[in-house]
């Protein structure tokens, strides 16, 4: 059993968790996710690790309620327990396995959506403790969907946006990342993208355009999280891969990000999984 240490509301629909598991956070890097399941019966759930610390034991999850299982998720508190928690799962984010002094020669940009701001924190905190500042764009839909502002303008150099203009910009993070480089003079040799696959694409097609090398970290619906099951199938450059053990993160040019969203709306109901059943 995992137990909750510390539960919070972030903003309207996103929720934080502490959650006590020593051997986890252990073994925990940038980029890898977790698996969870509340009770014996309950959904595996995968979730995005937003933080971690070895010391403690602790493992930081943050997630948007996106069905019944991850609703009745959000309503735990402090001091309630998991029945399992996972992980870590995936590949550990590539910057991790770079050599430091060929980072630092890196200039890195992350673009940040909505609730991909949890996997983003401890790329730029990582990179930050060794010695390297990266810029990130947050966009958020309001202001009140902003996250971990606070937290994120400590570890790099922040530019938010809101879509509606709500909070210190108006516009998407790719009218940020365009008017960086097209009119600010800054120039990148990486970007890293992370939050809904449509503006991952979006993001994609600009850095293309603007010829800057993109790694993006892809969400699709996940089952067992451990390559059995097929359902975090990608097209990645014309080759399968499994978003799970191959991934999170791909090579955003090579993504087929239409095929990714199809599948994704297809197991939103009974008939697109079965559909999708066949297919495997
Ligand atoms: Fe089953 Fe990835 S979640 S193969």
């Amino acid at each position: 059993m995992y137990k909750i240490l510390n539960a919070e509301k972030l903003s309207a629909n996103v929720f934080l968790m502490d959650v006590e598991a020593p051997r986890v956070a252990k073994h925990c890097l940038p980029g890898q996710f977790v698996i969870v399941k509340m009770d014996e019966v309950g959904e595996r759930i995968p979730l995005t690790i937003c933080d971690y610390d070895a010391e403690k034991g602790t493992v930081t999850i943050v997630f948007q309620p996106a069905g019944a299982s991850t609703t009745k998720m959000s309503e735990l508190k402090a001091g309630d327990y998991f029945e399992d928690f996972v992980g870590p799962l995936g590949q550990p984010s590539e910057l991790c396995h770079e050599d430091i002094e060929e980072l630092k020669k890196k200039r890195i940009v992350f673009v940040a959506g909505g609730v991909g701001t949890a996997p983003v924190y401890p790329q730029v905190k990582w990179l930050h403790e060794h010695g390297i500042t990266a810029d990130a764009i947050v966009g958020a839909k309001t202001k009140d969907l902003l996250i971990l502002e606070d937290k994120m303008k400590e570890v790099c150099n922040l530019y938010v946006t809101t879509d509606d203009g709500s909070y210190v910009r108006k516009g998407m993070g790719t009218d940020v990342l365009r008017d960086l480089v097209q009119n600010q003079g800054k120039e990148y040799d990486l970007c890293v993208a992370i939050g809904p696959m449509i503006m991952m694409k979006f993001v994609c097609l600009l850095t293309k355009e603007l010829n800057i090398p993109t790694v993006v970290s892809m969400n699709p619906i996940m089952v067992d999280g451990t390559g059995m099951c097929g359902a975090c199938r990608l097209m990645v450059g014309g080759e399968v891969k499994f978003a799970c053990v191959d991934g999170p993160e791909f090579d955003g040019h090579k993504v087929d990000f239409d095929l990714a969203m199809k599948r994704q709306q297809m197991y939103k109901t009974e008939e697109g999984r079965a559909l999708l059943k066949l297919q495997e």
